[in-house]
C-alpha cells in the first residue's frame, strides 16, 4: 500500500519533471548531436555530424543508433560518408544525379565495420554502437559527413532542421529543437593549423525509460547467508503480456539455428521464468568478517536472441563509499552529487567478460566486492545491506518489496512479520478445515 504510494508519488515526480527526462543517478546525461557546416558547395553545403553520447552509463546496442529529421525546406542528401540513409525515397525528377535521399524527413544509420575505405568517415562504420562516456569516451563518438543540396550556400539562407529524432536503438530518446551555437573550431589533419566550421547547430537529446517501454527489462533477486529464504524477482516483474512467446530451457526450439524460427522480431525469445525479464541481477550477501563484508553479484541472460556487449550494471547502496576490492568486473565510483558516493558502475573486463552471452550454460556473469564497514552506519537489520537502486543497460530494474527481503533472524524487522504470517496461515488453516 505504502509502496505504491510511493510509487504514484515517483511516476507523479517523473513524468512532472521540466523536461521529462532525468535520470537522478546521471543528471548531466543526454546524447549531443553536432552539425558543423564545412564549406559550401554549388547548392548547398558539405557538414560534419558528430553524436557525442554524454551519457554515463547507458550506450547504444546492436543494431545501434538512427539519427531522424526533417527539413525545413526542399532540401536533399546529395551523399553520405560513414552512414547511409535508410529509404531513398522519390528522387524521380532528378534524371542525371540521382541523390542519395529524397525524404522530407530522412533518416541515418551508421555502415557496418568493414564498410568498403571510400565509403568510411572519421569515427564511423561501427554498425551504430557508441559506448557510453562513463566507461570509454574513446569509444563514445560516432560520425559521419553528408553533402546537403537545394539548401542554400550561406549562413543567411541555411535554414535550420527541425524535429529530430534519435532512436538507441528502440525509443525512449527526446531530442529538444537544434541550436545554433559557436563554431567549432579544429586543428587541420595535419595539426599545424586551425580551422573553423562555417556555421554550428547543436541538438540534444534525453533518454526516458518510461517512453522506451512500459515495463522494466529487468529484475533483482535477493539472498544472504543469514537466512536461507531467496527472494525471487517480483513476479511478472518485466510484464507477462508476452508469456506465451517465451520458451522452456529443454525446448527443441534452441536447437534451431538462430534464425529459423517464425518470430517476426528477431531480437527477443525469451526463456519462460515467472518474472519474464530478460535480465535477472542477484545480489547475495555473502560473509560478515569483523571489518569488512562481502556480496557476490550474478547477472543472468533470459533472452536466447541476445549477446549484451559492453553491458554496464550501476548500483546504489550506501557502503559502495567503501568499496575495497572488486573482483573480475570493472569498477568505478559514479559522483552524481559531489557529496554523495553511494552509487557505482561495474562493467565487464576487456576481451574477458565484457560481453553477456546468450540465455543458456553461458548466459551468466558473476563478480565478488568487498566493502569495508563503516561501524557506525553497518547493519545487517532491515534489509540494509540490499542494493537501493540497480540499472542494467541503463535502464533501472525491478526491486522485490521490501517486506519481502531476506531478514535478519530475532531482528525486530524480521520476526514479527514472520509470525504474522505464521498466524494468519494457521488462522486460514482453520477457517479451511472448519
Ligand atoms: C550534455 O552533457 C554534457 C556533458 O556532461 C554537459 O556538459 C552539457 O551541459 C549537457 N547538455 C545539456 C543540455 O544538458
Ligand atoms: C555543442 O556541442 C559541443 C559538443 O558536445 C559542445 O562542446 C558545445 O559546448 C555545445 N555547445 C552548446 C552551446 O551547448
Ligand atoms: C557566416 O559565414 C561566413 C562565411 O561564409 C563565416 O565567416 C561567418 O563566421 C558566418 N557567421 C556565423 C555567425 O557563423
Ligand atoms: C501469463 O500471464 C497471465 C497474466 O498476464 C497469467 O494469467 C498467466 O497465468 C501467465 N501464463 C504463464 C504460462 O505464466
Ligand atoms: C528450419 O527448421 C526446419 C525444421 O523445423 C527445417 O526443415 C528447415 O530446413 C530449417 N531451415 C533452415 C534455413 O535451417
Ligand atoms: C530476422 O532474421 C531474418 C533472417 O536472419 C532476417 O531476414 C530478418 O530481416 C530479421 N528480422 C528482423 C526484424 O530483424
Ligand atoms: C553470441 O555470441 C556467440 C559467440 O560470439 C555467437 O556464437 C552467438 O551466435 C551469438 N548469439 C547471438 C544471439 O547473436
Ligand atoms: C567514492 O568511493 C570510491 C569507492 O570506495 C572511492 O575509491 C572514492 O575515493 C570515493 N570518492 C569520494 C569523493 O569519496
Ligand atoms: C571507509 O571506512 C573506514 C572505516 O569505517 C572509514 O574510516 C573511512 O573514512 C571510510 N571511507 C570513506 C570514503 O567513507
Amino acid at each position: 500500500m505504502k509502496i505504491r504510494f510511493l510509487f504514484f508519488i515517483a511516476l507523479f515526480l517523473v513524468l512532472f519533471s521540466c523536461s521529462g527526462a532525468y535520470d537522478p543517478l546521471d543528471p548531466t546525461g543526454n546524447v549531443t548531436i553536432k552539425w558543423d557546416i564545412m564549406s559550401w558547395t554549388t547548392d548547398g553545403y558539405i557538414a560534419i555530424v558528430t553524436l557525442f553520447n554524454f551519457q554515463t552509463f547507458r550506450h547504444f546496442m546492436k543494431p545501434g543508433w538512427t539519427i531522424g529529421w526533417t527539413w525545413a525546406k526542399k532540401e536533399i542528401i546529395w551523399s553520405i560518408n560513414g552512414a547511409q540513409a535508410v529509404e531513398q525515397g522519390d528522387c524521380s525528377k532528378f534524371k542525371a544525379n540521382i541523390p542519395h535521399s529524397c525524404k522530407r524527413s530522412p533518416a541515418v544509420v551508421d555502415l557496418l565495420p568493414g564498410a568498403p575505405f571510400n565509403q568510411q568517415f572519421g569515427n564511423c562504420c561501427k554498425g551504430g554502437v557508441v559506448a557510453a562516456w562513463g566507461q570509454d569516451p574513446s569509444a563514445a563518438v560516432s560520425q559521419f559527413q553528408i553533402t546537403v543540396g537545394l539548401s542554400g550556400t550561406s549562413n543567411k539562407t541555411v535554414k535550420l532542421p527541425k524535429r529530430f529524432t534519435l532512436l538507441g536503438p528502440g525509443p525512449g530518446y527526446t531530442c529538444g529543437p537544434p541550436k545554433m551555437v559557436p563554431s567549432t573550431k579544429f586543428l587541420t589533419p595535419d595539426g599545424l593549423r586551425r580551422t573553423q566550421a562555417l556555421l554550428t547547430w547543436n541538438v540534444t537529446c534525453t533518454y526516458s525509460q518510461f517512453m522506451a517501454r512500459k515495463n522494466p527489462s529487468c529484475c533483482v533477486s535477493l539472498s544472504s547467508f543469514y537466512n536461507q529464504i531467496l527472494t525471487p524477482c517480483p513476479t511478472c516483474a518485466c510484464g507477462c503480456q508476452n508469456n506465451d512467446t517465451c520458451v522452456n530451457g529443454d525446448s527443441r526450439i534452441l536447437q534451431l539455428p538462430v534464425g529459423n524460427t517464425t518470430r517476426k522480431d528477431n531480437s527477443s525469445l525469451l526463456q519462460c521464468t515467472h518474472h519474464m525479464c530478460p535480465v535477472r541481477v542477484h545480489w547475495h550477501v555473502k560473509v560478515n568478517y569483523k571489518e569488512y563484508w562481502r556480496v557476490k553479484i550474478a547477472i543472468t541472460n533470459f533472452n536466447y536472441m541476445k549477446n549484451y556487449s559492453t553491458w554496464t550494471l550501476v548500483v546504489q547502496h550506501p557502503n559502495l563509499n567503501n568499496v575495497t576490492q572488486v573482483f573480475s568486473f570493472e569498477y568505478k565510483p559514479l559522483i552524481a552529487y559531489d557529496s554523495i558516493n553511494d552509487t557505482g558502475m561495474f562493467y565487464g573486463m576487456k576481451d574477458y567478460n565484457d560481453v553477456l552471452m546468450e540465455a543458456g550454460p553461458l548466459g551468466n556473469l558473476q563478480s565478488e566486492v568487498l566493502l569495508q564497514k563503516d561501524q557506525n552506519t553497518f547493519t545487517f537489520k532491515q534489509g540494509w545491506a540490499f542494493p537501493r537502486k540497480v540499472y542494467f543497460n541503463g535502464d533501472e530494474c525491478m526491486l522485490p518489496p521490501p517486506d519481502t527481503y531476506p531478514f535478519l533472524p530475532n531482528s525486530a524487522h524480521g520476526s514479527p512479520h514472520f509470525f504474522s504470517m505464521l498466524i494468519s496461515t494457521l488462522i486460514f488453516l482453520f477457517v479451511y478445515i472448519w
